[in-house]
């Protein structure tokens, strides 16, 4: 089913399949941080982020929210519907942690509410820097409408998986998405959602969850990731 590779990413394949629309999305084993600039190889983490992707794919799908997802095929890959990805990283920020503490003197655990949205134009070379809306407009191919359905898209996913973390008893702190426009012309949710993408912390204990334990050096990233999966599998 799988065809040539059609691009290779930091942490994902994708690959081009028989059926014109459709692409394979291929876990690898790599994690990276600071944009690129500290790096590890993690047996096992490909399936972890697999597994726990396609399971909030299929959450929010269930909740009446569409994406690329269509479904997962094996331990470490997912058929996916194929999008132009648009190049801007849509971050959604319940409480101030990560790069907005020392961009804007914030003090970590501060909550927002309502939810701050930002914008990261995706580009490895500038450092993926914060833009704003009229740079978004400039920068990639989407309308002012878009825009407006994108960020309503987020924040919806917000309310939907800040839902779903308390029930596993974690705090969706903040988390990162892309889109894409599908070849009907569509604006599409895409990538991925897992650890390696949001911040997670232990609502009993506050302790970090996700791809933060590897940036910080602070945990064990497959321990952390495969106890992330362990509570999605129990939830009743
Ligand atoms: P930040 O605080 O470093 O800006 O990150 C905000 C959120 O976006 C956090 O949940 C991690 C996620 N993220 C990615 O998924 N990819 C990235 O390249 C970066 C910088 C952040």
């Amino acid at each position: 089913m799988k065809a040539e590779l059609l691009y290779e990413g930091k942490a994902k394949q994708v690959y081009r399949t028989n059926t014109k629309s459709q692409l394979v999305l291929s876990y690898k084993n790599d994690a990276t941080a600071f944009n690129g600039k500290k790096k590890a190889f993690f047996e096992g983490k490909g399936r972890l982020n697999n597994e726990i992707s396609s399971r909030i794919f299929t959450y929010l799908q269930e909740q009446g929210i569409s994406s690329h997802f269509i479904k997962r095929l094996n331990e470490t890959e997912q058929l996916v519907h194929e999008t132009a990805i648009i190049p801007l990283e849509v971050v959604i920020r319940n409480v101030a942690t990560g790069s907005i503490l020392k961009r804007l003197g914030l003090k970590e655990g501060m909550p927002f509410q309502p939810p701050l949205i930002e914008l990261f134009y995706k580009n490895d070379e500038l450092d993926d820097p914060l833009i704003n809306d009229d740079h978004a407009l400039l920068l990639t191919n989407i309308t002012v409408s878009e825009l407006k359905e994108i960020k309503a898209k987020a924040l919806e996913v917000n309310t939907v998986l800040r839902e779903l973390y308390q029930s596993l008893n974690l705090d969706l702190i903040d988390f990162k998405l892309e889109f894409g426009r599908s070849i009907t012309g569509e604006i599409v949710l895409a990538d991925e959602i897992s650890p390696d993408t949001c911040r997670l912390w232990d609502r009993d204990t506050r302790e970090k969850m996700d791809k933060d334990v590897f940036r910080q050096g602070t945990g064990d990233l497959l321990e952390v990731y495969e106890i992330i999966l362990h509570r999605l599998e129990e939830r009743k």
